[in-house]
């Protein structure tokens, strides 16, 4: 029997992205290949790509460059890009670097085991449409018996917000929703392989709606309904934006034990007159009124958001804002970039201010940002909290698992707790991690 032919997949960007390559791999499981994690002694590289910002579009194209070398050295090796970048740039991937056999946009991955055979052939395959019909339902199911305890599941796509800095409306389409009744199936099929946790994934995914029997499913629903699964433990959910938090999702912070207190809501700048010009049509009272109604529904939750400095306009009175938004709302994590100009958004026709401004900008927030990450890890010396162990750990005898509010989180123990929710007292903290000790 020939053997099998192998297939190296590259992920950048976001999670939705982990996610699609996850599915993707299983795809071609099932068409025959095996998983490798070396470009070396691939048969087929696929680069999962991200257009977000313009450094992150340059990562990829140094990367297919690099792939020269590996083509040079087993000519019958086949390179394809997916994701973002394949989306925006299309057919100007090939023609940037002819290395490339097939382009593919993240609506149409059920289509890439038939392009996949057209590339065998000898053909150059591209898609770029945006196909109505929900991708994952024609993507085979993981055939793995047993499955790492913390999962995504991508219940929402796209974004009709149209912020002015944004490529996502344009690469991912409009938005949306699964169907309910796939995604509890699907949320089931994962807890009997072992899952624990799973992350609700969506590029707007408090925005996820979907009407079954004449009634709106929105997020709380959903999750409500996913936490009637009881090994099913806990519950998180990513990006969500401000215009489409409800009172219900806002509620079920407070009722519903198995979604974890950590909420992740960017809201880019602190200055009304730049969320103006950014169209994020919400203002910086209406967000913080919404961060002040989830701590009443839930006292402990942590915060988490996205900035963006040196948007074009952008004043040191504007800056100012947003330092002072974050020492009123003390996020206990946060991401934070230089506006990157993107070909064909609106504010991409916009005057940009000074590259140097911009990173003096950056490095400020970045400075009072990290302050109270540090603040939020130092309030949890002493105390206990229950920590998922997901991982060996690098150390001898160690192993990681995260607390409720998504940190790391380091101590001493055996192999047997993977996948056990776990009383941990947190002894010590580094920047990005908690050390703890089993109690
Ligand atoms: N849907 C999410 C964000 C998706 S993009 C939301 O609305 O919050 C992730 C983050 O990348 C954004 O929150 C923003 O902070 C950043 N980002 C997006 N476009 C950018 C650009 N042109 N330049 C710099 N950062 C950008
Ligand atoms: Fe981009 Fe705005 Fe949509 Fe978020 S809400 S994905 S920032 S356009
Ligand atoms: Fe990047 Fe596309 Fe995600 S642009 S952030 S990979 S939706």
């Amino acid at each position: 029997m020939a053997d099998k032919k192998r297939v190296f997949v590259k992920t950048y960007g976001c999670q939705m992205n982990v996610y699609d390559s996850q599915r993707i791999g299983e795809a071609l499981i099932s068409e025959g290949y095996d998983i490798t994690g070396s470009p070396d002694s691939a048969d087929l590289i696929l680069v999962n790509t991200c257009h977000i910002r313009e450094k992150a579009v340059e990562k990829i194209y140094s990367e297919l460059g690099r792939y020269k070398k590996v083509k040079d050295k087993s000519p019958e090796l086949k390179i394809g890009v997916m994701g973002c970048v394949a989306q925006a740039e299309g057919k100007e991937i090939i023609r940037r670097q002819p290395l490339v056999d097939l382009v593919v946009g993240p609506q149409s991955y059920h289509r890439l085991p038939k392009m996949l055979r057209n590339v065998e052939a000898g053909e150059k395959a591209i898609d770029i449409d945006f196909p109505t019909e929900d991708k994952f339902l024609y993507l085979p199911k993981t055939k793995k018996k047993k499955l790492p305890p913390a999962a995504f599941l991508t219940v929402q796509e796209g974004c009709d917000k149209f912020c002015a800095f944004c490529v996502v409306p344009y690469t991912r389409g409009s938005e949306a929703s699964r169907s309910p009744v796939h995604l509890l199936a699907e949320a089931r099929s994962l807890v009997e392989k072992g899952v624990v946790e799973i992350t609700l994934l969506g590029q707007n995914v408090n925005g996820y709606s979907y009407i079954r029997h004449n009634e709106d499913w929105g997020l709380a629903r959903l999750i409500s309904e996913l936490a009637k699964i009881s090994d099913l433990k806990r519950i998180r959910f990513t990006t969500s934006h401000p215009n489409d938090m409800t009172d219900s999702l806002i509620k079920l912070f407070g009722t519903e034990e198995k979604l974890m207190p950590y909420l992740h809501l960017p809201i880019q700048s602190g200055s009304d007159r730049v969320l103006k010009a950014m169209n994020r049509r919400h203002s910086v009272e209406h967000y913080l009124r919404i961060l002040s109604r989830v701590r009443e529904s839930r006292p402990d939750v942590a915060i988490s958001g996205d900035f963006i400095v040196g948007f074009p306009g952008e004043t040191e009175a504007d800056f100012q804002a947003t330092l002072e938004l974050c020492e009123d709302v003390k996020y206990a994590q946060a991401y934070s970039f230089k506006y990157s100009s993107r070909p064909g958004t609106p504010a991409a026709k916009l005057k940009e201010i000074g590259e140097d401004t911009k990173s003096e900008r950056l490095s400020r927030l970045q400075s009072l940002l990290m302050q109270h990450q540090k603040q939020f890890q130092q309030n949890m010396i002493g105390r206990r909290y229950s920590v998922l162990i997901e991982k060996e750990g690098k150390e001898q005898g160690q192993v990681v698992g995260r607390s409720p509010y998504l940190q790391p989180v380091f101590l001493q123990g055996s192999l047997d707790l993977l996948g056990k929710i776990i009383p941990v007292e947190m002894k010590s903290y580094r920047t990005n991690s908690l050390e703890g000790k089993m109690i």
